[in-house]
């Protein structure tokens, strides 16, 4: 039988381009994959919408969301003056993308400009430990000592009384703490080369949850199960635990990182309950899993584990690590007689600000992928927010890099109407990881609008939230924000347009341009891909991962690598312009051009943009193909930003064809496609085509005449690709999707304006 670390052999190689990997063919895996998600009722609305009421109390006006109990909408609590009543704004999620639904009403005084407020009765009181001159290894005297000091759970009830938010995530908290405690620990599963990592990271959340829940109720119930969670994961429970030398697999590192992050919650956290004898247990189980692998890692070069600490490892790999080893390391810092707390403390914040926060590029974009910034983001908010909680400072994680707050930016805009603009690799499940960093950013970057963005998102309800959160925030996030924006770094060159923030059947168009390379090896060949919300679907999407385990998935990115070999990963599997059936040039660098009418959104939820409203992009792609002499692609909002343009200008020596894939059901008359998807249409229409175009459509899988595989493709069931299909030429290809909108909407056809033409008002006459 094969061993677990045949795949480690090859050392760097395997992990050089830092993949997390995951298996989506796995019983109980949630993927983001292509499978149609079926249709689910949010939980908000299970139990009861809730009733928001608007109501004016004490000169404020608040949208008050009422108290949610199962089985009844019950009427709200009324606010009585002070920005603490303002309410939670998002009513629900929406079923099938799990995104909040805002409340309908073009009340402006509800929904002022993101700010932090002067309101003593709901700050954080000021922390007393504040060292002047801080340092690693000097903590705080008192305990917890990671990201939730005593002095912060002493004010919490009372801020649960004031702010909505808390009071909704501390009932959620208990929800899942209950949940888990019925739970038999986690079972162990190696998942191939995808580790061990969803069972750390399960771990990792569980613990978080129960000892939040033995905090606030000092319930020795919470404890026992925290404890023989820690138990199981150290192979001391009733079922193994992986191999005695290595439990927590410190060859794919990140797993050694996230359980040595749970057992420095647990130990920190719960430290008074602990016995002597408990303690010594989980330090000397952290240490042999977690902090000597650790050192190994570091100091050992004939060790591969570490090759995440190398210069020019800026991802998400890095941050994990590193988080995860100095969050454990604080927690046991002076119980440990062993040295390796202090030890790894005096590395691991040097080495993450010089390579965790520099994975942010200049325009905020995290340069691996959209889900990819979950992990990196979650690793670098816990580690930052750990060292300013224990002994005073981040030691500049924070602001080495001057763009890095621009990473909340990139999240807002990469959310589309629907779901992430999800090109590249999705990631593995994210358990503990969630978009909550901006919770935290949105107080130390002072940038409200990214923590009033996160509060109303599922995901905002953990234990971590209830420590970065400050209720002083308040305001709407989308007020005063612009519906688009373009991410100029020369690798990521992308655009977000959108028609509001608020409406879940908003059009939303993100494109990007950009390298090939750079990545981390989690992009796809995919200059000129674009996705299309509408109608509250997804009309133009994304595969997403290929199955992580395959041969070679991540070992090299250069031109003839295995993993452009597979279809959800080549360009063929993107929605972009294919020459010649194949790849496009990995050494790709295009140039962008883009403009927009800079609308933004004001406070109101119902956004009725200005006829003139729009924004384009353009890019020359041509460097990213082989046999084409110019190749270039511009899309732009049309008609008050109900209708989309899609045009591609092409000169090529060989065969060219336009892709798009889609869920929808594709019927085809000519030069007009009509797709169908979640009881709405979409009409998409050649214009002035160039003769003999048609549309065409066909499974999304591999030409017969590609190279094979190293192993076969994923299915890609219930996805269409949507095709214009061309022989060697030159032209000029405009395709206009319409949205079929509710209500008497006038539709305007374009005239005709080459790309090198377009502006803000080339499109405003008609064809
Ligand atoms: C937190 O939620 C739990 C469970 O619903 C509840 O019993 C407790 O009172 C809440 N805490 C506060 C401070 O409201
Ligand atoms: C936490 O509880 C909420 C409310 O019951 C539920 O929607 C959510 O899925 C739970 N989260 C996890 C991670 O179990
Ligand atoms: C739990 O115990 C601690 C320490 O004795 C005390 O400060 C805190 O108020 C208690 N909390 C609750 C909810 O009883
Ligand atoms: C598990 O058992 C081993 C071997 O007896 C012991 O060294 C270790 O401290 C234990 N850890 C925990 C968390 O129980
Ligand atoms: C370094 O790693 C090698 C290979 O695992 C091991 O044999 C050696 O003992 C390690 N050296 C130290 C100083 O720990
Ligand atoms: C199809 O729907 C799934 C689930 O919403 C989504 O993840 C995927 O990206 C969609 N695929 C396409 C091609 O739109
Ligand atoms: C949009 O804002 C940018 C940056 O402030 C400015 O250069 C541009 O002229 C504005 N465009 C319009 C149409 O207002």
């Amino acid at each position: 039988m094969a061993s677990q670390y045949d795949n480690y052999n090859t050392g760097h190689q395997v992990y050089g381009s830092g993949g997390q990997y995951y298996n989506d063919s796995s019983a109980g895996f949630i993927t983001p994959g292509p499978q149609r998600r079926k249709k689910q009722t949010s939980n908000w609305i299970k139990i009861g919408i809730p009733v928001l009421v608007l109501l004016i109390a004490g000169g404020v006006v608040g949208a008050i969301l009422a108290t949610r109990k199962k089985g009844t909408s019950s009427s709200a609590s009324v606010a009585s003056g002070g920005k603490t009543e303002a309410g939670r704004f998002a009513t629900a999620t929406n079923s099938e993308y799990m995104i909040p639904i805002y409340p309908s009403t073009t009340n402006t005084a509800a929904f002022s400009a993101p700010t932090f407020v002067s309101n003593a009765a709901v700050a954080w009181p000021s922390d007393s430990f504040a060292p002047s001159t801080p340092s690693v290894l000097t903590v705080r005297p008192d305990r917890p000592r990671l990201i939730a000091p005593a002095y912060k759970w002493a004010a919490l009830p009372n801020l649960i009384s004031k702010d909505p938010y808390l009071a909704g995530w501390n009932t959620t908290i208990f929800l899942n703490a209950s949940q888990y405690y019925d739970l038999p620990p986690v079972v162990y599963f190696m998942d191939g080369d995808s580790g061990i990592l969803d069972n750390a990271r399960e771990v990792k959340m569980r613990i978080k949850a129960m000892s939040y829940a033995y905090r606030m109720t000092n319930d020795t119930k919470w404890a026992d199960r925290v404890w023989a969670e820690l138990q199981n994961a150290a192979g001391n429970g009733s079922i193994p635990f992986g191999p005695d030398v290595d439990k927590w697999n410190s060859p794919h590192f990140l797993d050694t990182a996230e359980f040595s992050a749970a057992f420095g919650i647990a130990y920190d956290w719960l430290y008074d309950t602990w016995s002597p004898d408990q303690k010594s247990k989980i330090i000397s189980t952290m240490i042999k899993y977690g902090l000597e692998p650790g050192i190994q890692a570091y100091t050992n070069a004939s060790v591969f584990t570490g090759w995440w600490k190398s210069t020019g490892t800026d991802g998400n790999w890095n941050c994990v690590c590193n988080s995860g080893l100095t969050m454990a390391s604080l927690a046991i810092l002076g119980d440990d007689t062993s040295g390796h707390a202090s030890q790894l403390l005096g590395l691991t914040v040097d080495n993450a600000k010089l390579n965790c926060a520099q994975a942010v590029s200049d325009d905020g974009t995290w340069a691996e992928t959209a889900n990819y910034w979950y992990f990196g983001t979650t690793g670098h908010a816990e580690m930052a927010s750990s060292l300013l909680s224990a002994t005073g400072s981040d030691y500049g994680l924070m602001k080495v890099n001057p763009n890095f707050y621009k990473t909340g930016d990139f999240h807002m805009y990469i959310a589309g109407a629907t779901s992430l603009f999800n090109y590249g690799d999705h990631g593995p499940n994210k358990f503990s990881t969630t978009a909550n960093a901006l919770i935290f950013y949105a107080n130390y970057y002072n940038q409200p609008q990214y923590g009033l963005f996160q509060r109303d998102q599922y995901d905002s309800a953990e234990p971590w939230s209830m420590f970065w959160y400050d209720p002083t925030i308040a305001g709407a996030f989308w007020n005063g924000k612009p519906l688009d924006h373009f991410f100029d770094n020369s690798v990521d060159q992308w655009a977000s347009m959108r028609s509001s923030w608020t409406d879940n059947s908003a059009l939303y168009v993100a494109i990007k341009a950009g390298q090939n390379l750079h990545h981390q090896t989690h992009n796809d060949l995919d200059v000129g891909d674009f996705v299309l919300d509408a109608l509250g679907t997804r009309w133009a999407g994304e595969l997403g991962s290929a199955d992580y385990r395959s041969p070679n998935y991540f070992s090299s990115d250069v031109q003839a690598a295995d993993r452009w070999k597979y279809y959800r990963k080549m360009t063929e599997g993107q929605n972009t312009i294919l020459i010649n059936k194949a790849n496009q040039n990995v050494n790709a660098a295009p140039t962008v051009k883009h403009d927009t009418s800079n609308t933004t959104q004001g406070s109101s939820t119902v956004l009725k943009v200005d006829q003139d409203s729009t924004a384009y992009f353009t890019t020359d792609m041509t460097s990213a193909y082989f046999d084409a002499t110019s190749v270039k692609r511009g899309i732009r909002l049309l008609n008050g930003r109900k209708q989309v343009l899609l045009q591609d200008e092409i000169t090529a020596a060989q065969s060219v064809m336009w892709r798009m894939h889609t869920n929808a059901t594709v019927s085809i008359d000519g030069t007009t496609a009509t797709l169908a998807l979640d009881g709405q249409t979409m009409k998409v229409t050649m214009l002035n085509p160039p003769n003999g175009a048609t549309f065409s459509q066909s499974a999304a899988k591999r030409f017969d005449t590609d190279v094979a595989p190293p192993v076969p493709d994923q299915d890609n069931p219930g996805v269409t690709v949507l095709i214009i299909s061309l022989p060697a030429g030159t032209y000029n290809l405009q395709v206009l999707f319409n949205p079929q909108w509710p209500g008497d909407v006038s539709y305007v056809t374009p005239p005709s304006v080459a790309l090198d033409q377009w502006s803000l008002r080339s499109h405003d006459g008609s064809a």
